[in-house]
C-alpha cells in the first residue's frame, strides 16, 4: 500500500457569497499519478491552489507529510514549497525573463543556488529533459503554446520536489502535443519518483496515464478510484461526465 503524501480533510473555501470548496476530503498517493476532473469552473485550480497554500481554506486541513500547510506562515511555506513543484494552468511564465531565468528563480529563490555555472548547468539539464535544448536566451513571447508549458514543466520540477501539481497541463495544445506532455508526466512521474497530481479536461488522457481519478463535484470530491473503477462506477455524474467527455472528443475529430 503506497504512502499518503497529501491528505485533504474537509476543506472549505469560499469567495464571498460564492461556495466553491464544502468539505472536500482527498488522499494523494506517493509515488502515483492522481488526475482531478470536473466541469469547469467547480473548484479544481482553488483546490490546487490550497494544497501549495496560495489560497488559505475557510476552514479544514491539508497536510503534507502530517504538517498542516493550511495553518503554515510564509516561511512555513517556502520551505514545505521545496517539496511541491506548480505548473500554472496557464503556464505563466515571467514575460519579462528569459527562458534560463523563468528556469533559474525557483533555483534561487528557494534552494538559494548562487553558483552560476552550477545554475547553468541545472537549466541545460531541464532543458534537455523537456526535449527543448539550447534555448535558454529565448523569451516566452517567441515560443509556441506547447513550448511554453515544457518550459513550465521544467520550471516545475527545477527544485526536484517530491510531488508535482499540474494544472492542466494539455488544455490548448494538440492531441499529438498533449500526448508528448502526457509523456512527460509519466517520465517525471516513472524516472524522477515524483507524485503527480495532474487537473485535466482530456479524460482519454486520464485514462491513459493516471493511477487514481478524482471528481470534484458541487464542491466535494464525489468519486475517487483507479480507471477501472470509474469505469464500472455506477456514480451519475461520474457516469455522465465520462460519456460527456468522450463524446466531446469523438465530435472534435469528426
Ligand atoms: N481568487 C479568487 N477570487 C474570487 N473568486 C475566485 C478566485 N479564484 C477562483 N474563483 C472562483 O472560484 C470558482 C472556481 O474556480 P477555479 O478556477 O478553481 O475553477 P476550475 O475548476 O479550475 O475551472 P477550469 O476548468 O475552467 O479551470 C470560479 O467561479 C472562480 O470564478
Ligand atoms: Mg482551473
Amino acid at each position: 500500500m503506497a504512502e499518503t503524501i497529501v491528505k485533504v480533510r474537509n476543506v472549505y473555501k469560499s469567495f464571498g457569497e460564492h461556495k466553491i470548496l464544502n468539505g472536500v476530503d482527498l488522499d494523494i498517493e506517493e509515488g502515483k499519478i492522481t488526475a482531478v476532473i470536473g466541469k469547469s469552473g467547480t473548484g479544481k485550480s482553488v483546490l490546487l491552489k490550497n494544497i501549495i497554500g496560495i489560497l488559505k481554506p475557510d476552514s479544514g486541513e491539508i497536510f503534507f507529510k502530517d504538517r498542516d500547510i493550511a495553518k503554515m506562515n510564509e516561511r512555513e511555506l517556502l520551505e514545505i514549497r521545496k517539496n511541491i513543484g506548480y505548473l500554472f494552468q496557464d503556464a505563466a511564465l515571467f514575460d519579462f525573463m528569459s527562458v534560463e531565468d523563468n528556469i533559474k528563480f525557483p533555483l534561487v529563490e528557494q534552494l538559494g543556488m548562487k553558483n552560476g555555472s552550477e545554475l547553468s548547468g541545472r537549466v541545460a539539464e531541464l532543458l534537455d529533459l523537456v526535449e527543448l535544448p539550447g534555448i535558454e536566451k529565448k523569451f516566452p513571447s517567441e515560443l509556441s503554446g506547447g513550448m511554453r508549458k515544457r518550459v513550465g514543466l521544467a520550471r516545475a520540477i527545477a527544485v526536484r520536489p517530491k510531488i508535482v501539481l499540474f494544472d492542466e497541463p494539455t488544455t490548448g495544445l494538440d492531441p499529438i502535443l498533449a500526448e508528448s506532455i502526457d509523456g512527460l508526466i509519466d517520465m517525471v512521474n516513472k524516472e524522477l519518483n515524483m507524485t503527480c497530481v495532474v487537473i485535466s479536461h482530456d479524460i482519454a488522457s486520464v485514462f491513459r496515464h493516471a493511477d487514481k481519478i478524482a471528481l470534484l463535484y458541487d464542491g466535494v470530491i464525489q468519486f475517487c478510484g483507479t480507471p477501472k473503477d470509474a469505469l464500472a462506477s455506477n456514480h451519475e455524474v461520474l457516469k455522465h461526465f465520462i460519456s460527456n467527455s468522450f463524446r466531446c472528443a469523438a465530435s472534435e475529430t469528426v
